[in-house]
């Protein structure tokens, strides 16, 4: 029999199903002017579901898109005219406040991290299968940030891009998100790293283990004359010819995402067109979408804990600072990662 917590805060319990949380509610797309604290019911959790009582909430691209509803194509899966979810938020890092009956790896009172459903809000629910036991070295806030961008910069380096030792790599986009743990893991696989960002972020890509940098409005990508084993395109919208002539002729080109594509399918036709060409050429160009794999949680907690991984946050927030946090992020001032912090930890 699974352990809960005390009666009043089972989910599953009638009277608790229509408790009310402290949350950031949306209730229609649009930019952070959106977003309100105001209350939300506590959620109730399905047979492989955690609840999460929330201490840290990363902020990311993908939460962004969700809330503009852009591009489009978005709408499709979240809701046409409004976010079929009212609460935003998918990082998360807290404790186990409940757990449903098929779940085997969580009791309540463990601290995990992971991908959830409205971690914008004092408790989320979290599918069992995209939850991981926290580091042991980190802090809630530190853990909140790993899971998106952690995930997807470990599959890129690792599965798509396929780095290996004494390879030339290119990470465009080493500041942000996902670029800061794409840095150190393409460092940790043993290659010689050049990230691509703004020079006001220059020393943290640097400090994350980065060989060489390449502010990307004042210099011009190739003006170094050097050809990559591979090119992680995190961060822009360099055309693909140019990324092309970047790379070497046997090389590997993983598009991850880029933020300036039109708004009905945003960047995605590089995407589409680095994947239509890619079969006729020496090069290998190619994209993925990230799976939210609790085993890769647990090999970036590895990492954490091993002292191989950082994580680069640069601020916390306050709940009902959401907004203010998420303006920073659509302004590109964020250094690596923003957290909100719905409860004491
Ligand atoms: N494929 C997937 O499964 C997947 C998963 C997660 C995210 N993504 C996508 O990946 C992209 C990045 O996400 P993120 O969370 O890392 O974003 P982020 O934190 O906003 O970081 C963006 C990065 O791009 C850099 N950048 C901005 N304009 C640039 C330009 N013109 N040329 C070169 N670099 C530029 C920024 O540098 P400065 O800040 O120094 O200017 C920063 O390093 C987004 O489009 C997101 O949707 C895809």
């Amino acid at each position: 029999m699974k352990t809960q917590e005390p009666s009043g805060t089972d989910t599953n319990d009638p009277a608790v199903v229509d408790a009310t949380m402290r949350a950031i509610v949306q209730t229609s797309y649009g930019s952070a002017d959106e977003l309100r604290l105001g209350e939300a019911p506590r959620p109730s959790i399905a047979a492989d579901e955690v609840l999460v009582r929330v201490a840290g909430a990363g902020l990311d691209r993908g939460t962004w898109h969700l809330m503009a509803g852009l591009p489009y194509v978005v709408r499709l899966g979240f809701g046409l005219r409004r976010p079929k979810t009212s609460v935003p938020g998918l990082d998360l890092a807290g404790t186990v406040s409940a757990v449903g009956s098929a779940v085997t790896r969580f009791e309540v009172g463990d601290e995990v991290f992971g991908i959830g459903r409205g971690s914008f809000a004092e408790f989320a629910a979290a599918k069992e299968s995209k939850l991981a036991r926290m580091p042991s070295n980190l802090s809630f806030d530190r853990s909140a940030a790993v899971a998106v961008s952690g995930l997807t910069a470990l599959q890129a380096v690792r599965d798509v891009a396929r780095i290996a030792a004494g390879q030339r790599v290119l990470v465009i986009g080493a500041s942000g998100g996902v670029g800061t743990f794409a840095v150190q893991l393409a460092k940790a696989h043993g290659a010689h790293v050049t990230g691509v960002c703004s020079a006001p972020k220059a020393d943290l890509v640097r400090s994350l283990g980065a060989d060489a940098v390449i502010d990307y409005r004042t210099e011009d990508l190739d003006a170094r004359g050097v050809s990559y084993d591979a090119i992680l395109d995190i961060g822009g919208n360099t055309p693909l010819g140019r990324l092309r002539r970047l790379l070497a002729s046997s090389g590997t080109l993983v598009i991850v995402g880029g933020e300036e594509g039109g708004r009905w399918i945003g960047g995605v036709d590089r995407q589409l067109r680095a994947m239509a060409i890619s079969p006729f050429v020496s090069q290998r160009l190619t994209s993925f979408i990230s799976k939210e794999s609790h085993a890769d949680l647990d090999t970036l907690r590895e990492l954490i804990e091993a002292g191989t991984l950082t994580v680069a946050v640069e601020q916390t927030f306050a709940l009902d600072a959401a907004p203010e946090a998420m303006r920073r992020l659509e302004r590109g001032e964020v250094r690596g990662k923003v957290v909100i912090t719905p409860t004491e930890a």
